[in-house]
């Protein structure tokens, strides 16, 4: 398709395609805190359930709701409404097709993570910003929360010196590991399993933290909680077909009642008739080809080493990280509070008092650092991201938030590389995925060139 004109108008003309419940975030902040830079001018979603849903809402906000496609019409929306900037925000293992197609029409392009599945869409992605010259920024949320850009902040001021190891712990909780096996992500072929949908956040963190390029990856995987033996270990006869109408609901501790959550209700629910999708499907069942339990140990260029577990069946919710520097030791932990996509409940929240950051020196006292913080989603996150979308340049940044498409393909590649690793036993080279990678824009952390100082001598321990 040849490239579009683009709108001369002062305000960014945006489109959306996938109206689920992550594309609120954006619909809400166009209609509302930043309808002074950009207008909402068309929706589009394979469910026509969940379009009406959607201009609904936005009639709540304006007196016309923006025009509404489905999803075989999504190149007539370019065509009709030309829009500037198209937000993807469908199933993941559709986005490359949107990106490639709003690019090539002229659009630049708003990803959410990850920003595909697998190595050819990373590619073909690549291929298309460098033929079109478009952009494709990935909206790694995970990079604006203050806690973790103050941890990025104290990695650039050397506290910690040149980092040589990073350990790493990701733990989902059951309220909201287990909603992935409810929904399309327990299918490899939507999601690319947690390796890709959920471990980009934690790859791209490291990458940006580190200021490194990933070389290589070992993984190990096991799916053993979410499984039919599991639910009989559980004392339940199922798996069954779905939480709704199931026959042992009231005995299972893992049934979601779509019917209790206006959200929930509307977006799904009362949709299923569209398209057949259910969003309750039992935890249990037999067809889920993602893994539960994920191990996973990468290489830089820098030279550091990463060793990351992920884990959808824990006892809470959140995170530890230790960063191993020439210097001294930094940790960081999280812990959040229950979170269920699409309910009405606390997003991700940062629990009260959930948040830690350590620096311990090579010698001395150990300092506890209070750790910067902001209201909102994703411990404060996504507003700051927002900001960072619809009124770039306004705040500065210092520590290089924004990503783009080769952030994108540097994170989700460490988890196709790792699932590999799982097929095949062997570590994988980033590089023979998708070939060489371009390096994103990093902020500077100190190098192995520069000098470090002798510690002061070490005091006698014991006697
Ligand atoms: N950054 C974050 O913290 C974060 C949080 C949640 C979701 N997400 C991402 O947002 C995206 C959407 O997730 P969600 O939770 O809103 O899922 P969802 O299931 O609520 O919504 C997905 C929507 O996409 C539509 N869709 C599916 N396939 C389509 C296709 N081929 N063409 C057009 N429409 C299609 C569905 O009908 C649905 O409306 C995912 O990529 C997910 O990884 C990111």
């Amino acid at each position: 398709m040849p490239a579009l004109p683009h709108s001369p108008a002062s305000r960014r003309r945006c489109a959306i395609v996938g109206l689920g419940s992550r594309h609120e975030l954006y619909r809400d902040a166009i209609l509302g805190t930043h309808a002074g830079s950009a207008e909402l001018v068309g929706l589009c979603d394979a469910n026509a359930g969940r379009l009406e849903l959607s201009r609904e809402r936005c009639r709540h906000h304006a007196e016309r709701a923006p025009a509404g496609y489905p999803a075989a019409d999504f190149d007539r929306m370019l065509r009709e409404q030309r829009p500037d900037t198209v937000i993807v925000t469908t199933v993941d293992a559709s986005h490359d097709d949107y990106i490639v197609r709003a690019m090539e029409a002229g659009c630049d392009v708003i990803t959410e993570k990850p920003m595909t599945t697998d190595a050819a869409r990373c590619r073909r992605i690549l291929d298309a910003c460098r033929r079109t010259g478009r952009s494709c920024q990935v909206t790694f949320n995970y990079r604006y929360s203050p806690p973790r850009s103050h941890v990025k902040q104290l990695l650039m001021a050397g506290e910690i010196g040149d980092v040589l190891s990073v350990d790493f712990h990701w733990l989902l909780n059951t309220h909201h590991g287990a909603d992935y096996f409810r929904r399309w992500h327990a299918r490899r072929e939507n999601s690319g399993g947690l390796l890709v949908h959920k471990a980009t956040h934690h790859f791209d963190l490291v990458n940006w933290w580190l200021g490194a390029m990933p070389v290589s990856v070992a993984a190990t995987g096991k799916r053993e909680f979410y499984t039919p033996a599991m639910a009989r270990r559980l004392g339940l006869s199922g798996p069954h077909e779905r939480c709704l109408g199931c026959p042992e609901g009231d005995a299972c501790g893992f049934r979601l009642d779509l019917r209790a959550s206006r959200g929930l209700k509307s977006l799904y629910l009362e949709q299923e008739g569209h398209d057949g999708y259910l969003r309750d499907r039992c935890v249990f069942r037999p067809e889920i080809d993602i893994e539960d339990t994920m191990n996973a140990l990468v290489t830089y260029d820098t030279g550091a080493t990463l060793s990351y577990s992920l884990n959808a069946f824990n006892a809470w919710e959140g995170y530890t990280i230790a960063f191993n520097g020439t210097k001294g030791r930094l940790e960081h932990s999280v812990v959040e509070s229950v979170y269920v996509n699409g309910a009405e409940c606390a997003q991700g929240a940062v629990a009260p008092d959930g948040v830690r950051i350590r620096l311990i020196p090579l010698r001395g006292a150990a300092r506890d650092i209070t750790p910067w913080s902001a209201e909102g989603d994703h411990g404060g996150g996504d507003r700051l991201m927002l900001e960072d979308i619809f009124t770039p340049g306004t705040v500065p940044d210092p520590l290089r938030r924004r990503a783009d498409q080769r952030a994108g393909a540097s994170s989700v590649l460490v988890g196709v590389a790792a699932n590999r690793s799982i097929a095949t036993g062997s570590a994988v080279r980033i590089e023979d995925l998708a070939g060489p990678l371009e390096r994103p824009e990093f902020a500077p952390n100190p190098t192995r060139a520069d000098r470090v100082p002798m510690p002061p001598h070490a005091t006698p321990v014991g006697s």
